[in-house]
């Protein structure tokens, strides 16, 4: 099966932070490759502008070198390189002063898409925004984008809401969540809304709990000192991890239209409870080695902050009552692994006697590695020797099923800076969804802080705290494994 791409509107895209690792890492080489498929029209060009002063031939080089890095050998093609690189420009930019600001200007081109993408710290928002529009350079239809962290808590959201609105209307404004961009949180919806099957199930009749987990194996060497203030729980749980629950807990929208969606996820964090302290579990990792745990990447011998969070959340509503969602995500974990487990309640009868033990049905979606849908059903076991019942998954890898086109899957910032261009919020978060978030998650760090609680350690390699285990245990069921 081949992928059909369609091309976008012409377009320029400016890259605030056009020097920055999100860039060089994410948003370039997912240019490129979006420009190999034919999906970026021949005027459309990209402007890179930071603070160094660099030209345009410099600003290539740096791309081509980050291509060169982050682009699989076999998509890399020197003539194509080339003509990527043609398009793109430099602009040393002085964010806060009026350096560079007339010369972006005269690079903008009447009539093509604007998007500015504030690849930046929040602290610059304001000026950046304040500027585009003091130098005329953003018109009526501009799009900014920007990326987490989308504040610290309720009331810095808020502050940078109000900032970025005093410039730009919502429906210009285009807060990444780089989750929503991946294939199978998209598949989510697809499984859901588009299939009769699921849809009668999902819900606390059927429905016996929903595990979301999200292990990455790295740790945070490199970016502790920032990681340090965040935790497991602002830097994963309320902006990640809620959107799966969202997509796994929200009423049909009426049509897939960015509204009609981000409505019925902004329901669901209404709808969740505030959580219990005895419900949640935070850890942190040890090394396996001399300065390798938590406490040498922080460079801080007393931080309290988790790498790990495990907790137990409620949606509180018709639907799912009764139902718990048990959230966990974690660094230094046995494996990198991301899914969703829904797990089915027993049938309400078992013909097969009290031998035949039955096993729940569980729908599991791969967000990666991976990508892809396992459900476990029973069966009889093959063979003579009486009606024994067997469990046995029925497996769709996305890769095998789909061929070429389930390989050959776009990354999650590619999709979305396409959607930017195409003016699709969907896969965006609107403010007060983000708003929402923190208000949900507020409490919660606020009475670990004032309690003064430490995270319980675990091993660099596990998955995660013993305390983790309990959670699930006293309430007679067990987490999935954590394997790659
Ligand atoms: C980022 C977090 O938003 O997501 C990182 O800040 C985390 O700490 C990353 O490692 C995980 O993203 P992915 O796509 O690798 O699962």
């Amino acid at each position: 099966m081949v992928s059909r791409v369609i091309p976008v509107d012409p377009f320029d895209l400016v890259i605030f932070g056009a020097t920055g690792d999100l860039a060089r890492r994410k948003i370039l080489p997912g240019l490129y490759r979006r420009f190999l498929d034919g999906q970026m029209p021949p005027e459309a060009r990209v402007i890179g502008a930071a603070r160094s002063a660099m030209e345009t031939p410099a600003f290539r080089e740096e791309v081509r070198a980050a291509i060169d890095e982050f682009v699989a050998p076999a998509r890399q093609d020197a003539t194509r390189i080339a003509e990527f690189l043609d398009r793109l420009h430099y602009v040393p930019i002085d964010a806060k002063g009026d350096t560079g600001w007339p010369e972006l200007a005269a690079q903008m081109r009447p009539g093509h898409v604007q998007a500015f993408y504030f690849s930046v710290a929040p602290s610059l928002f304001g000026a950046l925004a304040e500027r585009l529009h003091r130098h005329g350079i953003a018109g009526s239809e501009a799009r900014i984008v920007v990326e987490k962290p989308f504040g610290r808590d309720l009331a810095t959201a808020q502050d940078l809401n109000r900032t970025l609105a005093a410039h730009f209307e919502e429906r210009q404004i285009y807060r990444i969540d780089h989750y929503l961009g991946k294939e199978t949180v998209q598949n989510l919806m697809a499984v859901r809304f588009a299939n009769i099957l699921f849809e009668p199930l999902w819900n606390a009749q059927f429905v016996d709990h929903v595990q979301i987990t999200v292990a990455e194996t790295v740790g945070v060497d490199g970016r502790g000192a920032y990681y340090d203030t965040s935790g497991a729980m602002r830097d994963m749980v309320q902006n990640h991890l809620m959107q799966l629950l969202c997509l796994i807990a929200m009423e049909p929208p009426y049509c897939f239209e960015p509204d009609a969606v981000r409505d019925e996820k902004l329901k669901v964090i209404r709808a969740l409870d505030p959580v219990d302290p005895g419900d949640i579990v935070r850890g942190q990792y040890r090394g396996t080695g001399p300065d390798d745990g938590y406490l040498d990447h922080a460079g801080n011998p007393d931080s309290r902050t988790e790498s790990y969070v495990a907790l137990k959340v409620h949606v509180s509503n018709w639907r799912w009552k009764g139902t718990p969602f048990y959230l966990r995500t974690g660094k230094r974990l046995r494996a990198r692994t991301s899914e969703i487990a829904v797990v089915f309640k027993e049938p309400p009868h078992s013909i097969f006697g009290e031998a035949e033990r039955w096993r729940e049905n569980v729908l599991a979606i791969r967000l990666q590695p991976n990508e892809g849908m396992n459900m476990t059903v029973m069966i009889k076991e093959p063979g003579p020797g009486g009606m024994r019942l067997t469990e046995v998954p029925l497996d769709m890898s996305f890769a095998e099923a789909l061929g070429e086109s389930g390989t050959d899957i776009p990354d999650a910032y590619e999709r979305l800076i396409m959607d930017v261009i195409r003016g699709n919020q969907t896969l965006f978060m609107r403010g007060d969804e983000v708003e929402a978030a923190w208000a949900w998650t507020d409490p919660v760090i606020a009475a670990w802080e004032s309690r003064g609680d430490r995270p319980k350690p675990y091993d660099a390699g596990s998955s995660g705290p013993e305390d983790a285990l309990m959670l699930l245990h006293r309430d007679g069921r067990r987490w999935r494994e954590i394997r790659a």
